[in-house]
């Protein structure tokens, strides 16, 4: 993973000065060699004019772009032209994490849209994000795609952040290694994947100009952590930063984040690009970027028209420039692009949503049963109300969107352009009466009238509400309540009728006023275009709910470390930041610091609505001989049994709880099992250590401590069903 050290003669820095625009005749590298060797050597052969072609790339959007594209260029997020003479091919770029995007309307083909990532981060389900992430990178390529902007593993640090449906958790354990996984299966298949947003870019409000403040320890313990977990275990070929500060400097000319950290401490032998319009200058490139994104998309396409003369002039910056160039070269090589280019293929919508629906099911969330789950198939009054049921499932907006190869079920104007409401076609309603005998008495009330809804609760034997929280890039929630009266109608429907079930379909926590009134609760997040089956699927039973909770649920807004949103007090400031000339405002999370979502109400010895973890499932598990030992690695093992009626899954959890007498609660680990009724299985894992240790900023590395580790594994973060001590070695991760 080391990089080889960079030597610049002088002469050489003249000559290729001076060959800039008279490019000669190319050697190409065999193909069987190393990455670095094989873009060293082409690089060497650029003139400065390529290496420039290589360090920014063209908003590719067609219906928005001021850039005359090749005809073969389809509308996407970003476009690198080829360099035909070298054999280096062109990039071409399309957002993810949960398909491949739309790109706000430009694009009809359409393709599988996933659950959101959110989602992905509740199945706890490893071996899922990189089936997820292969039929992702298959589509993409089959649209002639050889880079996917996806693997958002930022924490959700903040439950209105209007992306936290992007990422995955607020754990740097679960994101880091979910997160891991889905980016592993796209270099697999020959395309880049690129992680982002580095880094601490945990909410949308002044998204441009917010300061995040913390410490380097706390950075590196939490979100830093689960960045660099993803890496190492994925090995993206790209790292996008973000729009936002940290700690005075944006985040796309950090020294501190891009060279230091990234490049020299964790070694990572990729490229850096930029956000779209997160760029404000040459000195950019100094501070470690790579790649100026979509360049016409900020204040200035500043490496187009700034960066060659200053590279003349600056024998640094030449130097740097030409580091870059290697980096995406390393990229292209190490993700297998020279080699394989994709081919254009149509894509299988039925293979797609096979996924999808897999991917649903194991991310729904069972947060509440008082018996009434599952529901009984000789259930003959059944109200479905709400949450447009009838029609689909609904996914937040922004870059992420995807439009269904069948087309939107309901898509209409949310804020502004990229902001669609979109219901993906696979209805709740359908489905429910899908697994319903002919006779069944079903119907459907929009929900719009609290009193309507519930005289059809009224007149029923179950029913069953969906209420939808739309989330979207570029706007938080300034609550957690349900817009739209849905709070009301809810408790509308649960007076009227106590048996009622609630499917929530949203971006991240919410509150529930109404949670003791209610028979059950299911949390189906955005669940893409299987998702109206999938909730099905768990309501009848005919699927185990095994999805557990990515991140806490408060039961207030005052248990959160910032009660009110970070200047959402002034929303004219945020409209305004896009303009990037105002002033800043700082975000201080120092507050938590590393102790984000249920480490902070650990802490602060807080109860929340429902705990990180959260998640019931049909049957019912026993744990038992729960150990943790330590040797080369630190082991855990327990065993887990079924004990009850009939077969289901569990997300046994272990976390760390006081380490060398230090207190604080850690997930250190998992396992998604699933079991038939009466079975039993014994589960081993190692420790990952950096989970267990500090982060020394003197030694530049994750200590851990030496002393006695307490343990506990439960069946969430609040839940303490076992307890296991062991004295731990100390050990020095870099
Ligand atoms: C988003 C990125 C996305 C890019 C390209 C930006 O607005 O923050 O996540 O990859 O657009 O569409």
């Amino acid at each position: 993973m080391a990089q080889p050290p960079i030597f610049w003669p002088v002469a050489a820095y003249v000559v290729t000065s001076i060959v800039a625009s008279f490019p000669v005749a190319a050697q190409l590298p065999d193909k069987a060699g190393h990455p670095d060797r094989q873009a060293a050597a082409i690089e060497a052969q650029m003139t400065d004019t390529e290496r420039l072609n290589m360090v920014r790339s063209i908003f590719s959007r067609t219906d928005r772009t001021a850039t005359p594209l090749p005809a073969d260029v389809v509308s996407s997020a970003s476009y690198t032209p080829p360099i035909p003479r070298l054999n280096v091919p062109a990039l071409r770029e399309t957002d993810g994490p949960l398909g491949v995007s739309w790109v706000s309307g430009s694009r009809k083909d359409g393709a599988t849209a996933f659950p959101s990532t959110l989602a992905m981060g509740a199945a706890w389900d490893p071996d899922m994000a990189y089936r997820v992430g292969a039929q992702m990178a298959k589509e993409a390529r089959a649209k002639g795609f050889n880079v996917l902007l996806t693997g958002g593993v930022n924490l959700v640090r903040e439950p209105r952040g209007g992306r936290n449906f992007e990422y995955l958790s607020e754990d740097p354990l679960l994101s880091g290694v979910v997160g891991g996984l889905g980016i592993r299966a796209v270099q697999d298949a020959h395309m880049i994947s690129t992680i982002k947003h580095f880094a601490m870019n945990a909410q949308e409000t002044g998204r441009h100009i917010a300061n995040a403040l913390i410490r380097d320890d706390q950075a590196h313990d939490s979100d830093l952590l689960a960045f660099r977990l993803a890496i190492d275990i994925g090995h993206p070929g790209a790292v996008m930063c973000a729009y936002n500060r940290v700690n005075g400097a944006q985040s796309c000319g950090s020294k501190a984040l891009l060279t230091d950290i990234l490049k020299t401490q964790w070694r990572y032998p990729g490229f850096v690009m930029s956000d779209w319009s997160a760029v404000r200058g040459i000195s950019d490139m100094t501070a470690g970027l790579d790649r100026e994104s979509a360049d016409e998309n900020d204040a200035r396409p500043y490496f187009a028209q700034d960066l060659l003369p200053a590279a003349v002039r600056d024998r640094a910056l030449h130097h740097r420039m030409r580091d870059a160039t290697r980096r995406i070269l390393r990229t292209m090589f190490a993700s297998g692009l020279m080699t394989n280019p994709p081919k254009i293929a149509a894509v299988d919508p039925a293979e797609g949503k096979a996924i999808a629906r897999a991917a649903a099911q194991g991310g729904i969330v069972l947060l509440k049963n008082e018996g009434m789950l599952p529901l009984l198939r000789s259930a003959r009054r059944i109200a479905v109300i709400g949450g447009f049921a009838n029609e689909g499932v609904l996914s937040g907006g922004g870059s992420s969107q995807v439009q269904p190869v069948q087309g939107p079920a309901i898509n209409f104007p949310g804020n502004g352009a990229r902001h669609r409401i979109m219901y993906h076609p696979s209805s709740p309603l359908a489905a429910i009466k899908a697994k319903l005998p002919k006779d069944a008495f079903v119907r459907y009330d929009q929900g719009f009238y609290p009193a309507a809804a519930a005289n059809m609760a009224r007149e029923s034997d179950v029913a069953i509400v969906f209420a939808t929280q739309w989330m979207t890039e570029g706007l938080d929630a300034p609550d957690l309540s349900l817009p739209q009266g849905q709070d009301e109608m809810i408790a509308a429907v649960a007076r009227a009728n106590p048996n009622t079930i609630v499917v929530l379909e949203t971006g991240g926590p919410v509150l529930m006023p109404w949670k003791d009134h209610v028979g059950a609760i299911l949390e189906a997040w955005y669940a893409g275009i299987g998702g109206g089956e999938a909730i099905a699927d768990v309501l009848f039973g005919d699927v185990d709910p095994t999805g557990r909770l990515p991140v806490t649920f408060p039961a207030s807004l005052d248990q959160l470390p910032r009660p009110v949103l970070d200047d959402s007090k002034d929303r004219a400031r945020d409209l305004a930041s896009q303009s990037q000339t105002i002033a800043g405002f700082d975000v201080d999370y120092r507050i938590e610091g590393s102790d984000v979502g249920y480490r902070w109400f650990a802490r602060k010895g807080v109860k929340p609505l429902f705990p990180f973890g959260h998640g019931l499932s049909y049957t019912h598990f026993r744990y038992s001989d729960f150990s943790v030992t330590d040797g080369p690695q630190i082991m855990v093992s327990f065993t887990i049994e079924n004990d009850g009626d009939r077969a289901g899954g569990d997300v046994p959890q272990v976390y760390v709880r006081e380490r060398a007498g230090k207190p604080g609660l850690r997930l250190a680990g998992w396992s998604k099992v699933v079991l038939d009724k009466g079975q039993r299985k014994t589960i081993r894992f190692p420790i990952e250590p950096k989970i267990l240790a500090d982060w020394d900023g003197k030694v530049g590395a994750w200590m851990v401590p030496a002393g006695r580790f307490d343990f506990q594994l439960g069946a969430s973060s609040a839940d303490a069903a076992l307890a296991a001590t062991t004295s731990v070695a100390s050990r020095r991760i870099k």
